[in-house]
């Protein structure tokens, strides 16, 4: 695996690859990888020729009481993954080389789709995210973008923002992995406690209670009511918000709703914050 960090060698690198007639598949990442990043890995093996992985922890993405500075940051441990799942570039820019003082990367904006759930409680997260995520695509050039479902908003706006700016680039989700209790993937997961740990695979139970609801033929509003019940079991988890989207709009959907939806969660115990979803059928 070749390592490379600065924005002139990765666009020159697939400036080759698709002079040698290669796709590349593109897998952003910030790090602290876990199996549910090797799994988004695999999957770009299997749509390329070339796999690239990015790590970078964006500071625009990030609000001013956020975790930015304790994010976890692990580039040795995640380098020898990468290498072990056969990626072919692992690109690991400094905050200079994605943003670079004298020439300001475009700035997007989020917009409607951003205000709502996730963009409402980290009011700018998404605007960062989308700066991040274009400045990259123009960095990498990929044929293909991987991105996990467990953040079911973020994919939602990189593809709005990807049919404008990258109409060519193939926006791929990935499905989300989870423990063995059912609590997905996330580099956050690292910083609860054993408690809290026990306590986190209360939220994928509250997502499956909505299928067991339209299971049993009640409604979408019926389902996040017990959903939200599920949660309510444990004081320790502050509910954030619990809502059944309709996955091409993200607005939310009517209380008699039938059809295909997704169940979003977000949730707090103790100091970590957890985003969770799942697909739902009434
Ligand atoms: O999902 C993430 O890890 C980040 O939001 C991303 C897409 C790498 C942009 O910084």
């Amino acid at each position: 695996m070749q390592t490379i960090a600065t924005a002139a060698e990765m666009t020159a690198f697939v400036d080759k690859a698709h002079a040698n007639g290669k796709t590349v598949a593109f897998v952003p990442t910030m790090g602290a990888l876990h199996a549910g990043h090797l799994s988004l890995v695999h999957l770009a093996r299997s749509l390329a020729d070339i796999v690239v992985v990015s790590i970078f922890v964006n500071p625009l993405q990030f609000g001013a009481n956020e975790d930015f500075d304790r994010y976890p940051r692990t580039l040795d441990a995640d380098a020898t993954k990468l290498a072990e799942a056969r990626v072919n570039v692992l690109f690991a820019p400094t905050a200079t080389e994605v943003y670079p003082p004298d020439s300001q990367p475009r700035q997007l904006k989020a917009g409607v789709a951003g205000a709502p759930f996730e963009g409402a409680i980290r009011p700018g997260h998404f605007d960062g995210m989308l700066t991040v995520v274009n400045r990259l695509f123009d960095i990498v050039t990929p044929d293909v973008a991987i991105f996990g479902a467990k953040d079911a908003q973020q994919v939602f706006l990189v593809k709005q923002m990807a049919a404008k700016l990258h109409p060519r680039l193939k926006i791929v989700e990935a499905p989300t992995v989870r423990e063995f209790d059912g609590l997905a993937m996330s580099s956050r997961n690292r910083y609860l406690n054993p408690n809290e740990r026990a306590l986190a695979a209360q939220i994928s139970r509250a997502l499956t209670r909505c299928q067991e609801v339209a299971d049993a033929r009640g409604t979408a509003a019926q389902a996040a009511k017990q959903a939200a019940a599920v949660i309510a079991e444990k004081p320790a988890i502050r509910l954030e918000y619990l809502a059944l989207i309709d996955p091409n709009t993200f607005k939310e959907v009517p209380a008699t709703f039938k059809g295909q939806c997704l169940a979003i969660i977000a949730a707090r115990i103790g100091e970590t914050r957890l985003i969770d979803n799942l697909r739902i059928a009434f």
